[in-house]
């Protein structure tokens, strides 16, 4: 019998399975993230022999350190910024996320804060509700089709690749794509064409989705200068990590109308929004719940189970990170 720790209650799927092979599993008693001092305390006193960690878990040397007998940290995101490689291969920690099973409800996510902020569907439920609605207006919050305009994805992962076909598909988008990989079955399944610099996607496209992992190299992908390359009518969606756009600079750029309209999911400095984001009418945020479906969130609780199985009988995790 193994013992587990969960570092906040999580759906229930992955704990059943755990509990359904002998193992005891121990969730956090606490009501939200804990703090690091909380999380190293915990792990200090558990002796576990494995961990499933949230993305708003820093899963360091230091952590690792005070849970010397755990064999793997298995992350509840597909997302594993807050996770140091480095020093879990230097002490022989497994690390593995939850790719694959939460494509459909990002994607999904990403598609509805496209339209919402091309549409103007928050902007247009508060001036209902506010009683502003006088009557039908022929010019009354007007906003571009999407059909016949280019949508332009950074980062052709699964969600990009899936954002695309939705985009291309349902509403005859065409689609255009930067990735440090070119994907020419791709191209071919939906006319999509390949830009080698990402500046181009931004100058081209009508829309602009992105999907790339938090990395050294894509923090601040989307900065001042990158937000004056895109069109005045450009609507960008993130669901991806909040620091890879300069959110101050996107504030400026939303309010001067640099480009019309953004959808967010994500923020720089979680929970906090950047100061002037919240007050601007032409922008849609969420509150990092791309995922946040009944089926994908069972599906992620389910998969981290899965990891820490496998890791615990020595055999090839289902979803490593390394
Ligand atoms: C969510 O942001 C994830 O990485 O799963
Ligand atoms: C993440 O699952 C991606 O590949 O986009």
């Amino acid at each position: 019998m193994a013992k587990i720790f969960i570092t906040r209650k999580i759906p229930e799927s992955g704990i059943e399975l755990l509990k359904s092979k002998g193992h005891a599993v121990e969730v956090s008693a606490k009501e939200g993230v804990l703090t690091r001092d909380e999380l190293i305390a915990a792990l200090h006193a558990g002796n576990y022999d494995g961990v499933i960690s949230l993305l708003t878990d820093k899963i360091d040397a230091e952590v690792m350190a005070a849970a010397p007998t755990v064999k793997i940290f298995a992350n509840y995101a597909v997302g594993f910024d807050n996770l140091d490689r480095a020093a879990a291969k230097e002490k022989g920690v497994l690390l593995s996320n939850t790719p694959g099973v939460l494509t459909e409800a990002v994607a999904e996510h990403a598609v509805a804060l496209l339209i919402s902020a091309a549409r103007r569907i928050v902007e247009s439920d508060s001036f209902t509700r506010e009683g502003k609605y006088a009557g039908w207006d022929p010019l009354l919050l007007m906003g571009p089709e999407l059909k016949g305009k280019i949508l332009g994805i950074v980062g052709l992962g699964r969600i990009g690749s899936r954002v695309a076909e939705i985009a291309s598909r349902g509403f005859g988008m065409s689609i255009i794509y930067y990735d440090v990989k070119r994907n020419e079955q791709f191209e071919k399944d939906l006319g999509a064409s390949f830009r080698a610099q990402a500046e181009d996607v931004l100058k081209e496209a009508d829309c602009i989705s992105i999907h790339v992992p938090l990395l050294p190299d894509t923090k601040h992908l989307v900065n001042a200068d990158r937000l004056k390359l895109m069109k005045k009518t450009a609507v960008l969606v993130n669901t991806s990590r909040g620091p890879i756009v300069d959110e101050a600079a996107l504030v400026d750029a939303l309010k001067s109308k640099t480009i019309a309209a953004a959808g967010l999911d994500v923020f720089e400095n979680e929970p906090a929004l950047a100061p002037g984001l919240a007050e601007l009418s032409n922008v849609v945020l969420t509150p990092h719940i791309a995922s946040a479906t009944i089926e994908a969130r069972e599906a992620m609780s389910k998969l981290a189970a899965e990891n820490i199985l496998a890791a615990l009988e020595g055999k090839p995790l289902p979803a490593q990170v390394q």
